[in-house]
C-alpha cells in the first residue's frame, strides 16, 4: 500500500524547512512561522496523520518512526531530496526518528521544547491515564489536562488571548488520532545516545518556562549535540514558537542563515 501524501502547507520559497507539530495538535501550531519565515524559506508544515487534515487519512501511526516514513513520503511526493527539519515537543521526537531512520535526507536539525529520553515508568502510566480520558470524555478531557502544562506563566499572565486559540487546537483533535500518538510516544526508544551521531547544523530552542520539557531537557540535548546552539526564549513555556512568535522566528531565521 502506498503512504498517503499527508495534508501540509507548502509557503515561501529557499531553503526547504519542514515544521512538525506537538501532541494533540495540528498544523495551525505553527501558523506564526508561515507566515514570518516564509520570506527565509520554504516552509512546510504537515499534518500528522491522526491530526488536522490528515485524520482524514486513514489509520494513524502507532510509532515515531511511522510518522517519520510519512514525512519521507511527503518530500518525495514534493520532490524534495534534503531539508532542514524541526519539531516541536511530539514534532521533536518524530524528527529526531526521521535522524535515525533518513538522516541523508536532514540538511539541518530543529529541536523545539522537546527531549531526547524515552517515557519514564511513571510517564507511561500517565499516558494510560491520558488514553482513558481520550476514550471517556474525548479531545475535550485531554485539552482539560494538558492545556495547563502547555502555556508558560508570562503568556498566561499577559498575553491571555492565546489561551483560547491553543485550546481551540486542541479540542478539534481526533480521538483515534490522540490514542495512536499516545501510544507512540509511549513506545518511543531513547534517542539520548544518537544525539552524538548528529552531525548537521542543530538549533535547540526552548521556552524558558517550559513546564513539560523544561530547559534543562534542551541543556542536555545541546551538551551531546556537537556544535549545536540553544536558544532559550524568555517569557515563553512550552509552545515557544506560539508563544512568543517574533523571538522564536528571529533565532530560527538567524540559523537559517547559516545552514
Ligand atoms: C507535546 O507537546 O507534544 C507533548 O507534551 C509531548 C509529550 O507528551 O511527551
Amino acid at each position: 500500500m502506498t503512504t498517503p501524501v499527508l495534508a501540509h502547507d507548502d509557503a515561501g520559497s529557499g531553503t526547504p524547512l519542514v515544521l512538525l507539530h506537538g501532541f494533540p495538535l495540528d498544523r495551525a501550531l505553527w501558523a506564526p512561522q508561515r507566515r514570518a519565515l516564509a520570506g527565509a524559506a520554504r516552509v512546510i508544515i504537515p499534518d500528522l496523520r491522526g491530526f488536522g487534515e490528515s485524520a482524514a487519512l486513514g489509520d494513524p501511526p502507532t510509532t515515531v518512526d511511522g510518522h517519520a516514513d510519512d514525512i519521507a513520503a511527503l518530500l518525495d511526493a514534493l520532490g524534495l531530496e534534503r531539508v532542514v527539519i524541526g519539531g516541536m515537543s511530539m514534532g521533536g521526537y518524530v524528527a529526531l526518528a526521521f535522524w535515525r531512520r533518513h538522516r541523508a535526507r536532514v540538511a539541518a536539525l530543529l529541536l523545539a521544547d522537546t527531549r531526547a529520553g524515552a517515557d519514564s515508568a511513571e510517564g507511561k502510566e500517565k499516558r494510560r491515564a491520558m488514553m482513558e480520558t481520550a476514550r471517556t470524555i474525548g479531545a475535550r478531557g485531554v485539552a482539560d489536562a494538558m492545556m495547563p502544562g502547555l502555556l508558560g506563566k508570562t503568556t498566561r499572565a499577559k498575553r491571555p488571548e492565546t489561551e483560547p486559540e491553543l485550546r481551540a487546537i486542541l479540542e478539534r483533535a481526533s480521538v483515534p488520532g490522540i490514542l495512536a500518538a499516545i501510544q507512540a510516544m509511549m513506545d518511543r526508544p531513547d534517542a539520548s545516545a544518537m544525539l552524538a551521531t548528529i552531525d548537521v547544523p542543530t538549533l535547540i530552542v526552548v521556552g524558558e518556562e517550559d513546564a513539560l520539557t523544561p530547559v534543562k531537557e534542551s541543556e542536555a540535548m545541546h551538551a551531546a549535540i556537537a556544535g549545536s546552539r540553544l536558544e532559550i526564549i524568555p517569557g515563553a513555556g512550552h509552545c515557544a514558537n506560539f508563544e512568543r512568535p517574533a523571538a522564536f522566528d528571529h533565532v530560527v531565521e538567524e540559523f537559517l542563515r547559516g545552514v
